[in-house]
């Protein structure tokens, strides 16, 4: 009896060092390796960090080269993309969802410009600082406004992979000289409307979502006005918003514009326009690209690229772009900075410029010999000018609110259940519970 209670003992305590052991070198918690995914040999089969990173549907394949470029100089760590949905709202939700039950499930994923402050303030990701610091990432090469939109409360929560600004793309085979105005861009979508197979003049993306509030931000600045001033106050109910909205809405019910226009985001008006059903279209710099690449465009070649036509006081375009954030919770946080500073570096934005055509927050890509020929208006310092001077949406680490106050405004205004000055009244009665 003594020598099996002995014995019994003896097991318990194996057990339990065996247990102590392995929770000690687990690869949780905030442990740093000191090279590419040295502190985690543990829960892979082939002794890889497995990583997952998150980022909405990309149409131009550009992020899966990414990762297997990644993946094949890092060879202690295993990305996995995994597609999220490409409506920003919804990507958005269905982060919130994992990170409210600090899930471990994703390690790296894409914020968009509009995001950092709230995902900071509830503690989803993690500051990148001391990574920062350590590797001596040099900050100034980077696009400052991206930059800053990544910061919060004096620290960085994400580094900027690219920036998007809004532009109008055309046939030039169509088109003799792309529209300075808004009114000359519904004339000549109206007149050119039919040419060569044609079924539209124009597409752009008025579903009630993300989008359509970076569409109301470019009519409301085309036309002088603007959503909350320099103050922070709501500005939004000025003679020059609502005229700015005026135009919008016209142009979303004409009938140059596809009848069923209010369930357009990117993805709709990207695919009308290279399968060739719409003479211009509003979207953001990666539409060059994709419009000239042969194996999916009906359109390559035939494509011109100019800047959003002026309202009665400028062109302006609404800043977007995404960045890359670290889960707070993500059990391989070195591996994850180490994905994450590929990805947001020179290495990882060249990729997503030549292969995806999106314009780097890295600025020195702007001399890059192959990412100019991949898109040869990045050459023009107007372009590169224009990311700069692009509108913000409202920061704030409510900005969901407010963003949804205006969708759904906007929305009505379109669908003509209410006026524009209505909408814009609505609109300036919420926002102001909405800023404090
Ligand atoms: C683009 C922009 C992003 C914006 C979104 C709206 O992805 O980069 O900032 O919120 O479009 O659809």
């Amino acid at each position: 009896m003594d020598r099996l209670k002995h014995f019994k003992l003896a097991a318990f305590l194996l057990v339990l060092m065996i247990a102590l052991v392995a929770c000690s070198s687990g690869s949780g918690g905030e442990s740093e390796g000191s090279s590419d995914g040295k502190q985690a040999e543990e829960g892979s089969d082939q002794g890889k960090v497995k990583l997952v990173y998150a980022r909405g549907r990309d149409t131009t394949g550009a992020t899966q080269k990414i990762v297997d470029s990644f993946n094949k100089s890092h060879k202690n760590i295993q990305v996995e993309l995994r597609e999220m949905p490409a409506d920003s709202g919804k990507q958005h939700d269905a982060y919130v969802t994992m990170l409210n039950a600090k899930s471990s499930e994703i390690d790296v994923f894409d914020v968009d410009v509009v995001w950092p402050a709230e995902f900071a303030q509830a503690g989803y990701t993690l500051p990148l600082d001391r990574f920062i610091k350590k590797d001596n990432i040099d900050l100034s090469k980077y696009n400052q406004g991206a930059l800053s939109a990544a910061q919060f409360n004096g620290k960085q929560w994400a580094l900027p992979r690219y920036v998007d600004a809004g532009l109008l793309f055309y046939r030039k085979d169509l088109v003799d000289k792309a529209p300075e105005t808004w009114d000359e861009l519904t004339k000549q979508a109206k007149n050119l409307k039919g040419k060569s197979g044609t079924d539209f003049g124009y597409v752009f993306q008025a579903k009630q979502y993300e989008g359509l509030v970076c569409n109301a931000v470019e009519f409301i600045a085309a036309y002088g006005g603007e959503i909350l001033d320099d103050k922070g106050e709501v500005a939004i109910n000025s003679q020059d918003s609502i005229q700015g909205l005026k135009k919008l809405v016209e142009i979303a019910n004409a009938d140059y514009v596809p009848g069923n226009i209010t369930t357009f985001t990117e993805v709709e008006s990207e695919t009308a326009f290279i399968e060739g059903e719409s003479v211009f279209i509003r979207n953001w710099p990666y539409q060059w690209a994709l419009s000239n690449n042969k194996e999916k465009s009906e359109i390559s070649g035939k494509v011109g690229v100019a800047p959003l036509p002026a309202g009665d006081e400028k062109s302006a375009a609404a800043l977007g772009g995404w960045m890359a954030a670290i889960n707070k919770y993500s059990e391989h946080k070195q591996a994850a900075w180490e994905f994450l500073k590929y990805l947001a570096g020179p290495k990882g934005q060249k990729i997503m410029a030549i292969e995806g055509g999106k314009a780097p927050s890295y600025t020195p890509l702007f001399e890059d010999s192959e990412v100019l020929e991949a898109n040869p208006f990045f050459k023009n310092k107007e372009f590169v000018k224009g990311l700069d001077a692009a509108v913000s949406r409202p920061v704030a680490p409510n900005y969901q609110e407010i963003s949804e106050i205006i969708q759904v405004n906007v929305s009505k205004a379109i669908a003509g259940q209410v006026s524009v000055e209505q909408a814009v009244k609505k609109m300036e009665q919420e926002l102001k519970s909405a800023v404090k």
